[in-house]
């Protein structure tokens, strides 16, 4: 068994000791409490869910303070609004933490600021992704009533049994970060002008929490290091021409926050403009900010904890190890898997379920309004209502596909008690799982294809892979239960000369990669086309990109934001040729040939890829009825989509069946 012996050790923060290095990170929102105020009870499982996992630190998600100059941000009723609710839910929360010996720190955001329309901010600045809007400006008054109420707050949270707070905070360009950043700040008040200046909120809140609750109470701040933006809505993937904050100042800000009596700062990277180093996609390497977060470490002496794709135990034990951070934070990967450190701590990281990096299940749906969860783990913050329950009636359930959707269905079934057959007529169970993966940058794709067959195989499920099974083998198994999960195929456009000999389906392309020559078209910019052109432009090759539509990643599921952001900047710095506006008329002569408005123009290429779709395979399910089973048809072969649905698929049938 590998040892985490530094992951394994206690941490001291002040006069409180941790119980380990694992910290879970803020992930809150409004859907966390109740309309009226305080803690749902979904919250507190969610969270309590970590604390037996193993996390000796919670934060919880961002909880507003004031609720007068911001009446409402978005992130749920302020904890000044209803006191009372508030410290009746989250003493239980912490009763129910500490039965595990995990600290909570309540997490208090000062505002958003122009993240979000209509919010004041220091300054009237651009509103993200609000053309043409700005934010309002805080009054002097304002401000100090805000500080005021991130104080008061806190002297609740303390009353609540949280064992400190973290104020949130100079990270993602939230309302401390627009003080801090001189981008953003043009005030010509006390609030503005010099660093001192701009951090003078901070410094305040610190002063106030530190007298209303004491000064052994532990005050963390959530800082980022380096915001990795050219401007307004323009990340800069080399972190050069910064017009934000750079590694130098983040440093100076973390000794004048320290110097503030901070107790520890957890250290990460981005602001919305810049969202793929806040929440990194999967094409962001894991560790990334191992070095910055030494810089900080190095310049302070209260403790540095750090997150942002920190979810490799191997790079965390040794950032640990060769004292470049204090601890890790993870925030997707405990959503993935509450049990993460448990697992690591017991020598069972082949049984961690992998965050993917997608950014499809959480922060996408955060930010579309709707409950953040999981892609893989569909009961992420909603362990109540998504609760595995035994089979009262166990039955005979068959399932057809052994890609992700019919995998989840088999585990979660036969987990619950049904006695379950899977079926896959490739020799791999996987899927889309297999070619999704296939890419350098998609890793734990390939980690949650082992997890799962990891996961079958200490289950009593009977799995036949390389057999196809037909309709009417099918009806004679006696089945009380048929799943189809038979995924998708791709589409092949209906152009002349598509059986050119260079041209090859994304299919063919993923699984015999040495097809593919050194100069390739990609025809379709969707997420699929996208990331196959990224991958062969990483590889060397020299690549372009053809899309009907006037915009890459437009077509289908919109893209998450950080995803839809990273995209693009990497195809710049890897000299990716974008065609946007273009279709695929024919190939002649071993060209493609292109048409965009009436025009044509002939491109030439080693290898022309098509990757325009997928459409759902072709489905049994009229065949099979009548057989008397009950016959669900989920995930890609109902209708086609991404990982996410495929899984919640899988897991609600295998759950209620
Ligand atoms: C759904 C969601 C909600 C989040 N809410 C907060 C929050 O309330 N406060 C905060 O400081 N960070 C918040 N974050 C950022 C995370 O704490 C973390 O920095 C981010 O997920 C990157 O770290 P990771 O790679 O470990 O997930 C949120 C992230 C997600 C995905
Ligand atoms: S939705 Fe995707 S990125 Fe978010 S936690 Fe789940 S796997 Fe990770």
């Amino acid at each position: 068994m590998q040892s985490y012996e530094y992951l394994g050790k206690p941490l001291q923060i002040g006069s409180l000791t941790i119980k380990n290095r694992f910290c879970m990170a803020p992930i809150g929102g409004g859907q966390h409490h109740l309309p009226g105020g305080g803690l749902k009870d979904e919250t507190i499982q969610y969270l309590v869910e970590r604390a037996k996992g193993g996390f000796g630190l919670i934060f919880t998600g961002a909880l507003a303070a004031d609720c007068t100059v911001d009446p409402y941000t978005g992130i749920g009723p302020a904890i000044l609004q209803n006191p009372d609710a508030f410290k009746m839910t989250a003493t239980e929360l912490n009763e129910r933490a500490n039965a595990y010996g995990t600290k909570i720190f309540a997490q208090i955001t000062m505002g958003l600021g122009r993240n979000y329309p209509n919010l004041p901010a220091p300054s009237s600045v651009h509103v993200f992704r609000h053309p043409g809007e700005v934010s309002p400006e805080l009054t002097h008054d304002q401000i100090k009533s805000k500080i005021e109420s991130v104080i008061k707050a806190a002297k609740i949270a303390k009353d609540s049994g949280f064992a400190g707070v973290e104020v949130h905070s100079i990270h993602w360009g939230y309302l401390l970060d627009q003080f801090a950043l001189s981008m953003m700040n043009h005030r010509t008040d006390e609030y503005g002008g010099s660093l001192e200046n701009r951090l003078r909120a901070a410094k305040e809140i610190l002063e106030g929490i530190k007298q209303e609750c004491g000064s052994n109470y532990p005050v963390s701040m959530r800082l980022g290091l380096k915001t990795f933006v050219k401007d307004f809505e323009k990340a800069t993937l080399t972190g050069e021409d910064e017009a934000g904050r750079t590694l130098e100042e983040g440093i100076q800000i973390a000794k004048l926050l320290e110097s503030y009596g901070y107790d520890c700062l957890s250290v990460d990277t981005g602001t919305y403009d810049s969202f793929y180093y806040a929440c990194p996609p999967m094409y962001m390497p894991k560790g990334y900010l191992v070095e910055m977060a030494a810089k900080a470490k190095e310049a302070v002496s209260i403790p540095i904890l750090a997150g942002g794709r920190m979810n490799d135990p191997d790079i965390a034990e040794a950032a640990i190890r060769d004292g470049k951070i204090d601890a890790v934070v993870m925030g997707r990967a405990a959503l993935a898997d509450p049990e993460y450190p448990n697992k690591v701590l017991t020598g069972h990281t082949e049984r961690i379920r992998p965050c993917i990096a997608c950014n499809q299940g959480c922060i996408t749906r955060l930010q579309q309004g709707k409950q953040p969860t999981c892609a893989v783990n569909p009961t992420a913050m909603r362990e109540i209502r998504f609760a595995m329950r035994p089979a009262i009636q166990p039955k005979k359930v068959v399932v057809v596909g052994g890609g992700v959707a019919g995998m989840e269905t088999a585990r979660v079934a036969a987990m619950r008690g049904h006695k379950v057959s899977l079926y896959e007529k490739n020799d791999k169970l996987g899927g889309n799982l297999i070619p999704g993966g296939s890419h350098s940058f998609k890793k734990e794709v390939r980690e949650l294809n082992a997890w799962y067959q990891d996961e079958l195989s200490l289950l009593p499920v009977e799995v036949h892979t390389g057999e196809t099974v037909t309709a009417k083998e099918l009806k004679g198994m006696g089945a009380d239960v048929i799943v189809l999960a038979t995924g998708s195929v791709p589409i092949m456009p209906k152009v002349p000369g598509i059986d050119d000999a260079k041209v090859i389906g994304c299919m063919d392309a993923f699984a015999h990669p040495e097809k593919v020559g050194e100069k390739v078209i990609v025809i379709g910019g969707g997420l699929v086309g996208c990331e196959m052109a990224l991958d062969y432009a990483q590889e060397g090759k020299k690549v372009t990109v053809v899309e009907a539509l006037p915009k890459i990643l437009s077509a289908g599921i919109p893209s998450p934001i950080p995803n839809g952001q990273m995209i693009p900047d990497l195809f710049e710095y890897h000299h990716v040729n974008v065609m946007e506006g273009h279709k695929l008329a024919a190939v002649e002569n071993g060209k493609a040939v292109l048409e965009c408005a009436g025009q044509k123009k002939e491109l030439d290429a080693d290898s022309i890829v098509i990757a325009v779709g997928f459409r759902p395979a072709p489905s049994m399910a009229q065949e099979l009825a009548g057989c008397g089973a009950v016959v669900y048809e989920i995930g890609d072969g109902q209708q086609v989509s991404t990982i996410l649905h495929a899984v919640w698929d899988g897991y609600e049938v295998g759950n209620n069946i």
